[in-house]
């Protein structure tokens, strides 16, 4: 018997605890009912009755010691935590910064307006909540032109005079109304359509319009500084074609493609193996228009051209979805923030 007391003497001096469970682990072992303590307190009826008193005084100075060990780790455990709460450990590799980034949109258009007040333009800017007279009339649409109509225009149900604007071409007419020439001015912004959303199309989207009204203003100048756009918002082997189209603010007008920027040229399924992709409209602006706001077409001319500031980004970046833009998605976003 005396035997175990001594090992178990050695077994408590000889502990060490370093957790919680581990000083549970022990209370267990030395301090419970159940302990191996507690048992030799259980075997005190079979020790021979002259060997008892002593045996009992052993017994209880081991449960002494043990009850004093588990203190002590007690102890031990609480100075522990506070020191590290204290101390923090320096070696430890640090938290890593959660910077936002800049959204591809964002960049794209800072990018373009950039290149743009390099060569004189400034930026304007006007409601995304229009009337009739800049969104359409101003700019030369006919009265029964089928833009106007409810499938494409978010108009206001009380007031169809009030619309969604359904590009920033409206913001032209604000700036020509309000300014005289030489105008030189780039309008960023959203719009908004009535359209299903795909990887192609959404309700809400953003344009760039450029307007650029002086004397003697030829469409040489409009195909030059977006020869020089693309070039610049690309590589300079970025090719750039008009294809001849109607608007009714301009005549005559345009689509500008670009060759392709993911395949160059070579055929894939973003230029539909053309190589080449639309990245938006320009032309000469419409005398009518210029009267509209007080400009006299006689003395004055000019060009604008209008683009989707996604289509831009996509190619820019080789984005195949148009929906990435407004989920949120941390993986996308984070992509790009070198820009
Ligand atoms: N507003 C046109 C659209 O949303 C784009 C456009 C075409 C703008 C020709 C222009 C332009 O300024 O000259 O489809």
């Amino acid at each position: 018997m005396s035997n175990s007391i001594e090992e178990i003497k050695k077994e408590v001096e000889a502990s060490v605890v370093s957790s919680d469970v581990e000083l549970e682990a022990f209370r267990m072992r030395f301090i419970s009912r159940k302990s191996v303590i507690g048992e030799l307190f259980g075997n005190m009826k079979t020790v021979p009755a002259e060997e008892r008193k002593a045996y009992g005084q052993d017994v209880n100075a081991l449960k002494n010691l043990a009850e004093n060990r588990f203190q002590f780790h007690i102890d031990n455990l609480k100075s522990g935590a506070k020191k590290s709460e204290d101390h923090p450990d320096l070696t430890l590799p640090p938290i890593e910064s959660q910077f936002g980034t800049i959204h591809p949109l964002t960049a794209t258009r800072q990018r373009f307006i950039e290149i743009f007040e390099r060569i004189g333009f400034n930026v304007s800017s006007g409601p995304e909540i229009e009337d009739d007279w800049h969104n359409f009339t101003a700019l030369n649409f006919p009265e029964n032109h089928p833009a106007r109509e409810m499938q494409d225009t978010f108009f206001l149900e009380k007031n169809p005079d009030i619309a969604l604007r359904t590009h920033t071409s409206s913001v032209q007419i604000r700036v020509m109304e309000n300014e005289k020439p030489p105008i030189r001015t780039l309008s960023p912004g959203r719009v908004f359509r009535n359209e299903a959303i795909s990887a192609r199309a959404h309700c809400v989207f953003h344009q760039m319009e450029g307007l650029y009204i002086d004397k003697g203003v030829s469409f040489a100048d409009l195909k030059q500084t977006l020869y020089h756009f693309a070039k610049e918002m690309y590589t300079k082997e970025t090719q750039v074609r008009f294809r001849p189209s109607y608007f009714p603010f301009t005549e005559p007008s345009a689509e500008i493609d670009i060759s392709c920027q993911i395949c160059h040229g070579e055929g894939c399924n973003i230029c539909k193996y053309s190589g080449w992709v639309e990245i938006g409209g320009a032309g000469m602006v419409d005398p009518n228009v210029l009267e509209s706001c007080g400009i006299d077409p006689s003395v004055y001319s000019g060009f604008a051209f209008g683009m989707g500031i996604e289509r831009i980004t996509m190619l820019r970046y080789g984005i195949k979805d148009l929906r990435l833009f407004t989920e949120n998605d941390i993986r996308f976003l984070k992509q790009f923030n070198s820009l």
